[in-house]
């Protein structure tokens, strides 16, 4: 589907520090989950959805990640010379028709400093954000950020979020929608985002997925935003600011194929490499075997 937004920023600056010590030299971004290492994941779904311009916003130690999508001639043709011409398959996404654009965020000020980083590269486009440390979906299946612009563009919106359903026990780890209604449960304007709520005070258990469509105005907002929480710049206050100045802010739902995968913490992280390698085509079937008998 041809779509108005073209450019996508991916921020993977942070420093990981809940994963410390995998993520003290290797980037949490470059983690491995089943076969891949989760970035690839973001790049092949923002691909999947028409986005060709992606800018990354790195940050020390996280050389590996230019490294990975950059075209290994080297490689290519020992595999040729070697006849392992079939594991050039698995080289194929270094060919995909995609610009890559790198800057620096060089201090590691919170996820909304990084974004801001992007404002002199992006300029008056609209642009999707899509976290470098989160895979929607097993198996390639997510198609969020083609619903996302298509909202973005039928209701002339300033911004467009991503959000999935999770527990009730889990609502106070995110930010959480209030929705004006839900009439429509798939797509709805938001009255606000509440942080990290308790579970009493949570207006609905719609959290933010880590997916999002921007009019270039965000940056406005996010050079008045104050440090927050750990004294970073938080994405959420500066699209708060934006609700309550009356701009047009909508949520999309993600579908249950679309399930979020959080590489930053251990237990997400571990959970989501059993589910991929449960998943692998090849593999899943001894790996589901084993699994039975070490888990008594
Ligand atoms: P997190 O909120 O998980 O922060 O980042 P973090 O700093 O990476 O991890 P912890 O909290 O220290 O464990 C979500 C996404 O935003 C990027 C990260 O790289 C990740 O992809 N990010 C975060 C930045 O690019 N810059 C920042 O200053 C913070």
């Amino acid at each position: 589907m041809a779509n108005s937004v073209k450019l996508a920023v991916i921020p993977v600056a942070g420093k990981g520090t809940r994963l410390i010590p995998l993520t003290k030299s290797l980037p949490k971004e470059m983690l491995p989950v089943g076969r891949k290492p989760v970035v690839q994941y973001v790049v092949e779904e923002l691909n999947r959805c028409g986005l060709q311009k992606l800018l990354f916003i790195t940050g020390p130690t996280k050389t590996a990640i230019e490294n990975h999508f950059d075209l290994d001639m080297e490689l290519i043709n020992h595999l040729r010379q070697t006849g392992k011409e079939k594991l050039l398959m698995e080289l194929a996404y270094e060919k995909a028709d995609l610009q890559y654009f790198y800057t620096r965020q060089r201090r590691q000020l919170g996820l909304g400093h990084a974004i801001l980083c992007a404002e002199s590269f992006v300029g008056k486009e609209p642009f999707v954000v899509a976290l470098g440390d989160t895979i929607l979906g097993v198996n390639a299946k997510a198609r969020i950020m083609e619903r996302m612009i298509q909202v973005f563009e039928e209701k002339e919106a300033d911004a467009v979020i991503a959000f999935e359903e999770v527990p009730e026990d889990e609502v106070h780890r995110y930010g959480i929608a209030s929705p004006v209604d839900l009439t429509d449960p798939n797509v709805f304007q938001l009255a606000n985002i509440v942080e990290k709520p308790s579970p009493a005070e949570a207006p609905s258990h719609l959290a933010v997925a880590s997916r999002y469509v921007f009019q270039p105005e965000i940056f406005e907002y996010l050079k008045v935003t104050k440090p927050g929480k750990n004294d970073e710049i938080q994405l959420t206050d500066a699209i708060q600011s934006m609700i309550a100045d009356g701009k047009k802010v909508y949520g999309v739902r993600v579908t249950p194929e679309e399930h979020r995968f959080d590489i930053g913490n251990f237990e997400s992280y571990f959970s989501a490499f059993l589910e991929f390698a449960v998943s692998d085509p090849d593999y899943g079937e001894v790996i589901r075997e084993k699994i039975k008998k070490f888990v008594k």
